[in-house]
This record gives C-alpha cells, structure tokens and sequence, in this order.
C-alpha cells in the first residue's frame, strides 16, 4: 500500500555540483503536482538542525535550471554526526510533519542520510550529486559532465599558451578518491599523461612517456594530475620531474574550485530533472533508504547501504591504456 505522504522537504548537502537546482526544481515541482506540501532546508544537515526549513512552492524554483550552484546553499555539518544533533533535527521536522526527505549530495551527504534514516524510520531518498563520479548506483553523477566541460575548455586555453611557449604543463583536477575528472579530461584533451588516485604512476614511468613526445618534436606538454594522487599534487610532481630533467620549462596550474561551478550543461540539467522527478515518484510509492540513479538510459533505485560500499573505484584500465597510445 503507498503510504499517505502529505510533507517532504529537499536538502543539498557537501560539495556543491552544477545541476543541484534543476534537480530541486524537479523535486518541488514534482511533490506539488502530486499534492505535496514542499519543503527546503538550507544548508544541508546544519539548516535542520537551526531549523532552517522554508515553505516552496513552484514558484520558488522559477528560472533557477540554467543556474550553478545550489539555491539551498550546501554545507559540510559535524553536529549531524553526533546523536544529539540527530536528534535535533529530526525534531524540527517532526514539528512540520515532514515525513519525505530527499537529499542531494555525496558519499559523506549519504552516510548522514544512513544513519538518520535507520534510527528515526523517516522516509528518505537520496540523489548522487558530486562532481567526483565516486557513488555506485549510477553511470554518472549530477554536476560531473559540466565539471568536465569545465576542465576541458581551461585545458585548451593553457595548451594555446603551453605550445607558444614549448612549455610542460601540470594541471592539477579535482577528485580526492577518484580519478574520474582526471581521466575522461585527459582523453578529451588530448594530454600527454594522467596521474590517478587509483593507480600509481613511478617517475621514471611519467618521464618515458614525456621523452617519448620530445623525441618526436612534440611543441607542448600537458599532465593531468589528480588532487588525489598518492605521490602527491602537480607542484609535488613538476618539482620532482624537474629535479631530474631541468631542460623543461615547467609550469603548474590548480584548476580547483572553479571545476564545481558554472551553468549546468544540457546533460546535467537533464540528469538532475530526472533525478529530482524520479526521487519524489519513489517516496510516494512507498520506497525509502534509496538513491535514484541513471543506468544506461534509465532511472534506477539502488539501496544507499549499496550506493555507499559498492563502488570499488575500479580503474578504467582500457582507457588509461588508450589514453596513453593517442598521445604519442
Ligand atoms: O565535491 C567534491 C570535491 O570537489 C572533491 O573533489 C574535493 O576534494 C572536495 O570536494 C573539496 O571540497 P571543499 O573544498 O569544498 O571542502
């Protein structure tokens, strides 16, 4: 039997990812069409427990599916981790009602969510939103496909200027477990070489692969390096090869923030209206402790138990090797 559900509130939480807003736009409108009471928390977790819960109605998301960021503003909230801020902000829904909540955030938003979810029995649903592409459950996550367009169109800047000046490049990408951004941004820019979190590359292997292109009058030079990379971040490693190879003339560059920000691409407003429609769908039929998720072209609930421990951050061996061949 579906349950009766009158009130759900929508939250993101963590590292803000461009798409959050269509997806509560989806989420609000989709409650209000079905006759739900809507509500939003800002500041993810923090904002339930200061009891920062506001009414929306369809209006309140008006023109926000081209926007970056998160009109719900997003915070990372240690009191949730404790019994006692749990606790408070259980109340404070209680107080309204609220008997859906739909969280939009990372692996740290769905271990709060976790936790929350078993110990109070509220409804929740949860929508991967991460720039990093690190959550199983879906192919890819809300805010990962514009971070990428992202990087990609600053890469291409700096190989005008890294080829004027016959220079070697260490560009620095975000993903602190994964090297999902480093991977496909190095393969859609053509670069000479990537340094995951997932694999570790030896200096003696980078620098083969960076005589190779100078033995064959390659003008320019560009390595990605994750932020998550077990030896260390782009200055760590231009310092490194330089110590052994002083004839390249090395700059370092860290992409950092501006990767999460900007207008979503088409793919993420898309994604995050599916995402938003699909979580509220759910809850109504009654599922709960769930993240909605895309797998292949469809929709797909996966447990959050599942969508927290599945992902084994399997290396994409096959395009690392092809990465490899193409930049010869
Ligand atoms: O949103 C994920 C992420 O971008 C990681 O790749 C990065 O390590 C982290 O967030 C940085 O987060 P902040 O500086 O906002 O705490």
């Amino acid at each position: 039997m579906k349950p009766n559900i009158k009130n759900i509130a929508v939250l993101t939480s963590g590292g803000d990812a461009p798409g959050m807003n269509a997806c509560i736009r989806a989420v609000v409108r989709t409650g209000i069409y079905n006759g739900v009471n809507m509500f939003g928390v800002m500041q993810g977790y923090q904002g339930l427990i200061n009891n920062n819960i506001i009414p929306m109605d369809a209006r309140s998301v008006s023109n926000i599916i081209h926007l970056g960021g998160t009109i719900l503003k997003t915070a990372r909230c240690l009191e949730f981790k404790t019994e006692e801020g749990m606790e408070i902000a259980f109340n404070h829904l209680k107080e309204r009602e609220i008997d859906g909540l739909v969280v939009i955030g990372g692996d740290g938003t769905f271990t709060g969510a976790q936790r929350f979810g078993k110990k109070f029995g509220i409804r929740v649903m949860g929508v991967p939103g991460t720039i990093d592409n690190d959550l199983y459950g879906s192919d890819f996550t809300l805010g990962y496909d514009t971070a990428i367009n992202t990087v990609i169109e600053a890469i291409d800047k700096i190989r005008d200027t890294a080829d004027s000046h016959d220079r070697l490049f260490f560009i620095e990408v975000m993903g602190r477990d994964s090297g999902c951004i480093a991977l496909r941004s190095a393969i859609s820019s053509g670069a000479e070489a990537v340094l995951l979190p997932e694999r570790e590359t030896s200096l003696d292997e980078l620098i083969n692969q960076l005589e190779i292109g100078a033995k064959t009058k390659k003008s320019s030079s560009i390595v990605i390096v994750s932020e998550g990379h077990k030896a260390g971040g782009a200055y760590d490693v231009a310092k490194k090869v330089k110590e052994r190879f002083n004839h390249y003339d090395t700059k370092v560059t860290i992409l950092g923030h501006l990767q999460r920000g900007g207008s979503p691409s088409s793919f993420d407003r898309i994604l995050g209206s599916r995402l938003g429609y699909a979580a509220v769908n759910e809850l109504l039929s009654g599922n709960s402790m769930q993240m909605v998720g895309l797998f292949g072209n469809e929709i797909k609930a996966t447990s959050i138990d599942e969508a927290l421990t599945g992902h084994n951050f399997k290396l994409e061996s096959d395009l690392l090797e092809m990465t490899k061949v193409l930049s010869i």
